[in-house]
């Protein structure tokens, strides 16, 4: 098994097959995926079942709420854009789940058709992103935590779900969902290490703050996250897998290939509460 870790975030990890793993094999790629938040194979060839398989050795799995599930496996989740549809899904920076109170681990998401061109997926490390913060915002993020809601994206109101049309439900569900509070900035479960944990999809504010007050530093950690020099950018060919750590990276799906047809299958992993960094 060989790894290259990224320079922005992640590792490609080649010369296995996830449907065929050794015990050595997994406890290795356990530890590359604690430490670089982000795996990518490929060229793998695994069917739906032994996508669950796969995912199950990392834990349960979570059956989303809002997307549309796969039609025999509802464990899958359908990220799908059809040629004639114009928006995509995760089209703009996010980390899943931060709306729920032991948000998911991460997700395994599996190229099943490409575009021609187009359609990479841009990921972001949120270790990098606290670490470039001045001493004494981080200092100030530390003793912070922040409000996140599923509303904006997914409920009955949100603009996302008018143009995902039938990909995106249950919007009474989102409405229902309290609003959570976690931590600014986490110790990340698996690493240990501090990562800045807000994102532009669904954290409202801090806690105890307005939303005007909140907004500008808001905007600043989402520029300083969206510093090209944090970022991997993947190019995905049928059979290729990533697998990324919801607490330790953003993810964006770039919508550049109009009049093509995206398919790709994901696995969510449970996850954990999380615990504020310490200063
Ligand atoms: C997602 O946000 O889960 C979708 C990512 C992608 O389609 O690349």
């Amino acid at each position: 098994m060989d790894v290259e870790v990224l320079s922005g975030v992640g590792a490609e990890i080649t010369g296995v097959e996830v449907t065929n793993l050794t015990a050595v094999e997994f406890t290795d790629i356990q530890k590359v995926f604690a430490q670089q938040g982000l795996v990518f194979f490929r060229d793998q060839s695994l069917d739906e079942k032994q996508h669950i398989e796969f995912a199950q050795l990392w834990g349960a799995i979570n059956v989303n709420r809002f997307f549309a599930p796969h039609e025999k496996y509802p464990q899958i989740a359908m990220v799908t854009k059809e040629p004639d549809q114009k928006q995509n899904i995760g089209g703009s920076w996010h980390t899943d789940h931060s709306y729920d109170t032991e948000p998911a681990l991460g997700s395994i998401l599996v190229a099943r058709e490409v575009p021609k061109r187009g359609g990479d997926t841009w990921f972001t490390n949120m270790y990098k992103a606290f670490e470039a913060l001045s001493p004494g915002l981080q200092e100030t993020l530390l003793g912070l935590n922040a409000v996140h809601s599923a509303h904006l994206a997914f409920g009955t109101n949100s603009a996302y779900k008018e143009v995902t049309d039938d990909r995106v439900g249950n919007a009474e569900v989102a409405d229902a969902l309290e609003d959570v509070v976690h931590p600014a900035v986490i110790t990340h479960p698996l690493s240990g290490r501090k990562a800045l944990y807000v994102n532009p999809g669904f954290t409202r504010r801090f806690d105890g703050w307005s939303t005007e007050d909140s907004l500008p530093v808001l905007k600043h950690l989402y520029a300083v996250a969206g510093n090209e020099a944090f970022i991997t950018k993947f190019r995905w060919r049928p059979g290729s897998i990533a697998f990324w750590d919801n607490r330790a990276t953003w993810h964006s799906a770039q919508n550049d290939y109009q009049g093509d047809r995206r398919v790709m299958h994901r696995i969510t992993i449970e996850g954990c509460a999380l615990e504020a960094g310490a200063s």
